[in-house]
């Protein structure tokens, strides 16, 4: 199959696309980013397992229902052994990567992670993702020294005066996401960034260069879902809230989550691209499927223990959040093979990353 050749997006064109509403235009979107997919990185769907690890968090963003002041939220942080038992789970479903997550949690302590790191590589085959927020220099050298193989880190918007309205400062700390990425790169991680759609003042200009700038950074892995309202924030303070200008507001749609994932696709085409638990919580049906057919090609099923996965709770009706590990996994393999794909083998690198 000869990929067609399309002239290199520009700004005006990614406007175009996100306001695009002819659904016979639309059509042309999605055949073009799963052509570009299959091209890229082919039919395989990877599986990661995601482990929220702890759901502590310093921080005050605008829009997570895991910031500190979200004082009625029942805190957990998982031990080694409970990490080691969800891995191992994962190892059996043959999943090729876990993810590690969690709110910044300054209590999970360097050298501890560090020890985790090692007994997932000593004890299975599997890449390891760390997803921990915004951490010092010399803790994410330390880790990927350790063994970790990849890093995620949203930088959730390009426009840094919406950034800064919705991430409030922490003392003594000045919030550089791109730099951070920067240093992951450097550190020899594989790199993921993404953002938020329909962030209550995001223009569809900010999204147009928040997809450029995926381009500009060269991710490996581009994660992207819609803004979910969480009640005790304050983006759900009508008074707090400041929407664009009248035309111009994003919204935070099923559709315009699938224009993104399509769109970030034709712009990386080698990257790896989950169809995200937040975009599966506004289509509980067939969310997931839509994006592996519209550009995405990874999928996370969830190895949290259920006790705690109900508190890991970013925003409100989160998919997932009821079901088991193994429901998750059974779940996972029935959708990726009612659209005719099949399960990734491997750890599932991003050919990009491969390809540096
Ligand atoms: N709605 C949608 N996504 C959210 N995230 C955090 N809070 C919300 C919310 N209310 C996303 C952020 C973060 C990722 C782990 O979850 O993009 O980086
Ligand atoms: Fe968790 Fe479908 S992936 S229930």
């Amino acid at each position: 199959m000869e990929l067609p050749h399309y002239p290199p997006l520009q700004r005006s064109d990614i406007v175009a696309w996100l306001r695009e509403t002819s659904e016979a235009r639309l059509e042309e979107l999605w055949r073009r980013a799963d052509l570009v997919r299959q091209q890229s990185v082919g039919g395989e769907v990877h599986l990661r397992g995601l482990i929220e690890i702890s759901n502590h968090c310093i921080r005050l963003c605008g829009y997570c229902g895991l910031r500190v002041d979200h004082r009625e939220l029942p805190r957990y942080r998982m031990t080694a052994d409970e990490i080691m038992a969800c891995v191992q789970e994962g190892v059996a479903f043959g999943y090729g990567s876990v993810v590690l997550q969690a709110g910044e949690d300054p209590r999970i302590l360097a050298d501890w992670m560090a020890d985790v790191v090692r007994r997932i590589k000593a004890d299975s085959p599997m890449a390891v993702t760390l997803s921990l927020g915004e951490r010092d220099y010399d803790e994410l050298a330390l880790w990927r020294a350790a063994g970790a193989d990849r890093y995620l880190l949203r930088f959730e918007t390009s426009n840094r005066e919406l950034f800064e309205r919705i991430h409030p400062p922490h003392p003594g700390r000045v919030s550089d996401r791109i730099a951070i990425l920067g240093t992951l790169r450097r550190l020899g991680y594989e790199v993921g960034s993404g953002v938020m759609i329909g962030i209550p003042g995001q223009s569809f200009d900010d999204l147009a260069g928040d997809l450029e700038l995926f381009r500009a950074l060269n991710l490996d892995m581009i994660g992207v879902g819609p803004f979910l309202m969480h009640p005790e924030t304050p983006l759900a303070d009508p008074q707090q809230q400041s929407v664009a200008a009248p035309g111009e507001q994003v919204p935070a749609s099923e559709l315009m989550t699938y224009k993104v994932i399509a769109l970030a696709r034709l712009l990386c085409p080698r990257a790896n691209i989950p169809s995200t638990t937040a975009l599966a919580t506004l289509n509980k049906n067939s969310g997931r499927e839509l994006g592996l057919v519209r550009g995405a090609n990874i999928v996370m099923p969830n190895l949290t223990p259920p006790k705690y996965r109900v508190h890991y709770e970013i925003y409100p009706n989160k998919a997932c959040i009821q079901e088991s590990a193994g429901l998750c996994h059974q779940c996972m393999e029935v959708r990726i093979k009612s659209i005719g794909r099949t399960r990734g083998s491997g750890r599932g690198d991003s050919p990009n990353y491969v390809a540096r």
